[in-house]
């Protein structure tokens, strides 16, 4: 018996061996496979590092979770945020590659409560030809043409609308205000729903609702933010859909011919969405341009007060168009004037650079992808870090500094790089397929909204604030002003 035992286990013993051999080797392949996964920390399970990636800091920097990562890890590295392992990338050219490569190698990829309140048709949420189908129609509804024709004299409308309502010597919240305007001028483009009648001052109040929900907790219990925003959102929905039937009515009544230059009425005539892609789609386009470029606005507003030189030189470009304008007659803003607002768009580029509006975003590896010696599992999230570029000193010289000139050393002189230091690195909008469609008005809006602004007042800020990531860029006391009218031209 002990005998055959022995012979048996001698005479396994070899390919036991050569079993555990390769055992080993698989495993040592796997984790040469895995070697050269980005360094980092997965943190605790489940919650891993989220919390402390979440915690909120100055607008204007990257944060202390960022900075000792960076220093720690260097600019791509592996941790757990939002129940995922995922891979943070500070790396602008690392960035630039995942977005260009939508679809193909990574793809959009928002957290699931996002989705919850936004709709699962919204535009940050869809994917594929869904995505391609909708953003044909934001493109349609923003380009250059209807710019040009038709948006522009609504920005300049919208603005006069507010900035007229201030009282001279009054001290009021600019965020506030700038909020007023890109609403009102969304809720016009989208729904032709004029600023001063109720039912848009009542969509405006259920929207803030609707948008604390969007940026609190995913918590769909009594009482939270996230419940009540639920509830906000379905009675946005219905108003909405309401505005839907009246227009299918007016254009039944009306014939084949009927010519509606807003949202809404395009994509009832052009597109065969349904009614509830319909409702995601302006939902998402009303959250996409309205929050952002009013924090655009208001970092504006907040980085001229400490920089009086760039309002002078403001100043002077706007006078130098308006003091034009009046000589030959003309009432309103055009396309020529825009195109001589230069130092204008320096301002709204550093303001961009600086403040980061939308500071990251989310996408997830389709593929094992492999970038420059790091490796990226199929499956993990990726969380392209756009604003860190801008806020880098081997990219930007004294990146904390507000110093539109520095935009002004890119045009063609022999002075450096600029110019490629940009495209490479200056990221705002994103990029890719999934390039913001609203680029051209956010810029459009800004430019004019600042013309009025340093024609007709000087304003200061009244006690302290500041811009915070949280990480939508929000100010918490919202940025109180005070203004003094204006009398130049
Ligand atoms: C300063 C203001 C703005 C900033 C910083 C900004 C930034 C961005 C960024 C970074 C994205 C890419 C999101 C991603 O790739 O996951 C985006 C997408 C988008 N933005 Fe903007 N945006 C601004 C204003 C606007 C405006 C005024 C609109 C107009 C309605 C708009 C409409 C959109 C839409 C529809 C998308 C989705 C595009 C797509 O998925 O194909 N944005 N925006
Ligand atoms: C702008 O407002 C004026 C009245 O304040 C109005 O006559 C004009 O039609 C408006 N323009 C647009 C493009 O809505
Ligand atoms: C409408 O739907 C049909 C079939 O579902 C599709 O073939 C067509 O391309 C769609 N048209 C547009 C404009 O999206
Ligand atoms: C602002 O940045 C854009 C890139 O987003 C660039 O094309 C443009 O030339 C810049 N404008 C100025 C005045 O530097
Ligand atoms: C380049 O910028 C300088 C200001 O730094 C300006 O004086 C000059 O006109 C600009 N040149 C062109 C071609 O835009
Ligand atoms: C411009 O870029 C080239 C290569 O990208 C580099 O060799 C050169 O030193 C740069 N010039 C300046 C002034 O930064």
């Amino acid at each position: 018996m002990f005998h055959f035992h022995t012979q048996l286990i001698v005479c396994f013993l070899p390919s036991l061996l050569a079993l555990f051999l390769f055992l080993i080797l698989l495993r040592r392949n796997r984790n040469a496979l895995h070697l050269d996964l980005p360094p980092g920390t997965m943190g605790w399970p489940f919650l891993g590092e989220t919390i402390a990636y979440l915690r909120p800091y100055s607008a204007t920097t990257i944060g202390a979770f960022m900075e000792s990562h960076i220093k720690r890890y260097g600019k791509v590295y592996k941790s757990n945020l939002f129940g995922e392992p995922t891979v943070v990338s500070a790396d602008a050219g690392l960035n630039r590659y995942i977005l260009q490569n939508e679809g193909r190698l990574f793809e959009c990829s928002y957290p699931r409560s996002i989705g919850g309140i936004l709709g699962k048709w919204s535009m940050l949420v869809t994917v594929g030809d869904m995505h391609r189908d909708m953003r044909m129609i934001s493109l349609n509804f923003l380009s250059q043409s209807r710019l040009k024709n038709h948006l522009l004299k609504e920005v300049e409308n919208q603005t006069l609308l507010v900035l007229r309502s201030w009282k001279d010597s009054s001290t009021f919240l600019a965020q506030d205000e700038a909020k007023k305007f890109t609403f009102n001028l969304m809720a016009k483009h989208i729904m032709s729903l004029d600023p001063w009648k109720l039912e848009t001052e009542m969509l405006k109040k259920e929207y803030v609702t609707f948008m604390k929900g969007v940026i609190s907790p995913p918590l769909n219990l009594p009482g939270t933010p996230y419940r009540r925003a639920l509830k906000s959102r379905s009675t946005i929905l219905k108003f909405i859909e309401r505005k839907m039937e009246e227009r299918k009515l007016k254009m039944e009544a009306e014939g084949g011919d009927f010519e509606d230059d807003d949202l809404l009425g395009w994509a009832l005539k052009h597109s065969n969405l349904s009614t509830e892609q319909i409702l995601d789609l302006i939902l998402s386009l009303l959250f996409a341009g309205h929050e952002t470029s009013s924090v655009a606005i208001a970092l504006a507003i907040f980085f001229l007060s400490g920089s009086p030189a760039a309002v002078q030189q403001l100043t002077e470009e706007h006078l130098e168009i308006s003091r034009s304008n009046k000589r030959l007659g003309k009432t309103e803003l055009d396309w020529d004037d825009y195109k001589k607002m230069e130092f204008t768009q320096s301002v709204i580029n550093e303001t961009l650079r600086l403040g980061n509006v939308v500071r990251f975003l989310h996408r997830k590896a389709l593929k094992d992808v492999r970038y420059r010696g790091y490796f990226i599992p199929r499956g993990w999230k990726v969380l392209p870090v756009i604003s860190a570029a801008h806020l880098d000193p081997l990219v930007f010289d004294q990146p904390h500094h507000f110093n539109p000139w520095r935009w002004q050393q890119m045009n063609g002189s022999s002075l450096g790089n600029m110019s490629t230091t940009i495209t490479n690195n200056f990221m705002p909008f994103g990029g890719g397929p999934r390039l913001c469609t609203g680029s051209e008005l956010a810029k459009l809006e800004m430019a004019i909204f600042i013309h009025h602004l340093v024609l007709k007042y000087q304003w200061e800020l009244v006690g302290s604030d500041q811009a915070f990531a949280y990480p939508f860029v929000d100010f918490p006391k919202g940025l109180p002003i005070r203004i003094r009218h204006r009398t130049l031209v």
